[in-house]
């Protein structure tokens, strides 16, 4: 490829990474703002869709408080206004700080030191390790994908969390998608300074399945091109608890961070007194015990002030894939 193709993407990319001056937002699609009207078009789901009895559990708003739009230029791309309740961000929120780190999965801190649990090493002595806090960049689900080879392998797996691959699979039901599988997770976690660069997601032998990606936390900025460099890319604003969906032909388009935001409101400390307490004699999902005590425990603020503290000033990012063809059960 030429440097002449090359330079749609970059140009785009390094004029809102920029810090001084910080690039202008006026050309960002804030889907919440009337003057990108024309850029998006609502999408409307059939009103008879029943109502999923996950949709709670999983710190869902009903079906019906969905805003799904598709933005015109980029066929494909989903995008999902945050469906969360409050208590399913402090929910996804710390599950991505707390229990996605753990052995066995994969950081970007393993090359340096093994450790069994991030979080709680981070937090074992007097005062939080902010050093060790910061480190963490990546973690990685299911199938780890290999950074070096960019290969999935039978070897390189462990179990998808069961009740992140329920997360999806409800968003995808609602979407079409009933056949998709969360196989592969990368989780990622950004500071105010952090950025992502272009890339595709193209390692998965199955590439016609979307790619499910949930936003929490600070706000960012996101390009999404085309299938070269060579397209301008558009940047959209991604806030917390907003899902982009990568479908046909979006699945496979250039895109990236190239700025973190600081949120204006803190959307998962918003009316967390509507308590979720449950009290359920018989559990219907393998998951749904775990995720109450957790539901719970979240709306004690002293419980939750800790994680506060890290999506404060930071962003987290989990982006989900299914690896396999239908038919596949492994590589
Ligand atoms: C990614 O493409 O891997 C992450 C995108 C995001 O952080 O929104």
């Amino acid at each position: 490829m030429s440097g002449k193709c090359e330079d749609q993407f970059m140009k785009t990319f390094k004029f809102y990474r920029a810090r001084v001056p910080p690039p202008p937002l006026s050309k960002v699609i804030d889907v919440d703002n009337a003057a990108f009207a024309d850029k998006i078009t609502k999408l409307t789901f059939d009103n008879n869709v029943e109502q999923d009895d996950r949709l709670e559990l999983l710190g869902l708003k009903p079906f019906a408080h969905w805003p799904v739009f598709t933005i015109k230029k980029h066929p494909g791309l989903i995008f999902i206004r945050n469906p969360f309740t409050s208590h399913g961000q402090r929910y996804w929120i710390r599950k991505c700080l707390e229990k996605y780190p753990r052995k066995p999965n994969k950081t970007n801190i393993d090359i340096e030191v093994i450790l069994e649990d991030w979080w709680e090493t981070c937090y074992e002595g007097h005062k939080c390790n902010i050093q060790l806090l910061k480190k963490l960049r990546w973690t990685t689900l299911g199938y780890h994908h290999n950074w070096d080879t960019k290969e999935y392998s039978e070897a390189n797996r462990n179990n998808f969390p069961s009740e992140l691959s329920e997360l999806c699979d409800v968003v995808a039901t609602y979407l079409g998608y009933n056949a998709f599988r969360a196989e592969a997770a990368i989780v990622n976690y950004y500071h105010m300074n952090s950025t992502l660069s272009a890339h595709t997601d193209h390692s998965e032998i199955n590439l016609e399945a979307p790619l499910f990606s949930f936003s929490f936390g600070q706000s960012a900025i996101f390009l999404i091109g085309g299938e070269d460099k060579s397209t301008v890319p558009s940047a959209v604003l991604l806030q917390s608890g907003d899902i982009l969906v990568m479908s046909k032909e979006a699945r496979l388009c250039y895109h990236a961070v190239p700025k973190i935001l600081s949120s204006p409101s803190s959307p998962w400390n918003d009316n967390v007194e509507d308590i979720h307490t449950k009290d359920v004699p018989k559990f219907r999902y393998i998951y749904e015990k775990d995720v109450i005590v957790d539901m719970n425990s979240n709306q004690n603020n002293g419980n939750w002030s800790i994680f506060n503290g890290y999506v404060q000033e930071s962003r987290i990012n989990v982006n989900i894939r299914q690896v396999l063809n239908e038919t596949q059960s492994r590589l």
